[in-house]
C-alpha cells in the first residue's frame, strides 16, 4: 500500500539521538510548534487531554540544568554525591537545542485510571518524537536525573495527583544513526482466528 510507505518509515527510523550526538544549530521554533500541535492530537479518553509541557530552551535550558543540579546536590547524602554526575546534570542539558518536560495533568474527579492518562501522554510523546524524525531533527525521551523526584513536579507546576514523565531532549545532528534493533512480534502475539 503506496499511501502508508511514508509513515513506516518515520516510525521505523525513528531514533533515540541524544545530546552527545547534538550539533550546535538551534532548531527552528516552527519545528518545536510542530511537535507541540502533534502532540495535541494523541488520543485522550473522555479528552482529559492531560499532557503538560514546559519548553525550556535558551536561557531557561541553563536555569533547568542548574536547578537539576543542585537539587542533587540538596538531596544527595554526601557520601553518597558524585561529583561527575553532578556535573552532567549541570552541563548535558545545554548541548540540546531544546528540552521539552512532560507531564501528566490529573483529571480532577480522577474517574479515569491513571495508566490511561499515562497512556494518553505517552501517545503524545509518540506524535512529537514521530514529527522529531519527520523533519530530520534528532529527539529522545530521557527519564534520567531528577524526572521522578519531587523537585520535578515543583519545577514544572505539577500538583500532587500529578506525574513528571521525563524530557525531551531535541537537537540536530549531522552523524550517520544507526539502524534499529528490534526482536520479531511473532513471539508477543496470539492470534485468535
Ligand atoms: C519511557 C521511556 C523512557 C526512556 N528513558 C531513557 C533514559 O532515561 N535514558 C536513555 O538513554 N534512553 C531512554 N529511553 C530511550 C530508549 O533507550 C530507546 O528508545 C531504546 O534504546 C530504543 O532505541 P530507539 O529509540 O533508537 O529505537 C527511554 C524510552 C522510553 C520509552
Amino acid at each position: 500500500m503506496q499511501h502508508n510507505n511514508s509513515l513506516n518509515t518515520i516510525i521505523r527510523s525513528r531514533r533515540s539521538v541524544k545530546p552527545e550526538q547534538y550539533n550546535t544549530t538551534p532548531i527552528a521554533e516552527s519545528i518545536i510548534l510542530e511537535m507541540l500541535e502533534n502532540a495535541r492530537w494523541a488520543p485522550t479518553h473522555a479528552r482529559t487531554e492531560p499532557w503538560r509541557f514546559v519548553v525550556c530552551t535558551g536561557d531557561g535550558l541553563k536555569r533547568f540544568a542548574e536547578y537539576q543540579a543542585e537539587q542533587y546536590k540538596l538531596h544527595t547524602p554526601a557520601e553518597s554525591f558524585n561529583a561527575n554526575k553532578y556535573d552532567k546534570l549541570k552541563t548535558t542539558p545545554l548541548k540540546a537545542s531544546h528540552i521539552i518536560l512532560v507531564g501528566m495533568k490529573r483529571q480532577e474527579t480522577e474517574k479515569l485510571p491513571i495508566e490511561e492518562e499515562i497512556a494518553a501522554v505517552a501517545c503524545a510523546v509518540q506524535n512529537m518524537l514521530l514529527t522529531a524524525t519527520a523533519n530530520g531533527i534528532g529527539a529522545y525521551w530521557s527519564t534520567g536525573g531528577i524526572t521522578y523526584h519531587q523537585a520535578m513536579k515543583n519545577y514544572m507546576g505539577l500538583g500532587e495527583n500529578d506525574k513528571a514523565l521525563g524530557m525531551i531532549y531535541i537537537g540536530n545532528y549531522d552523524i550517520e544513526l544507526p539502524e534499529g534493533v528490534r526482536s520479531g512480534i511473532e513471539d508477543k502475539v496470539r492470534w485468535e482466528q
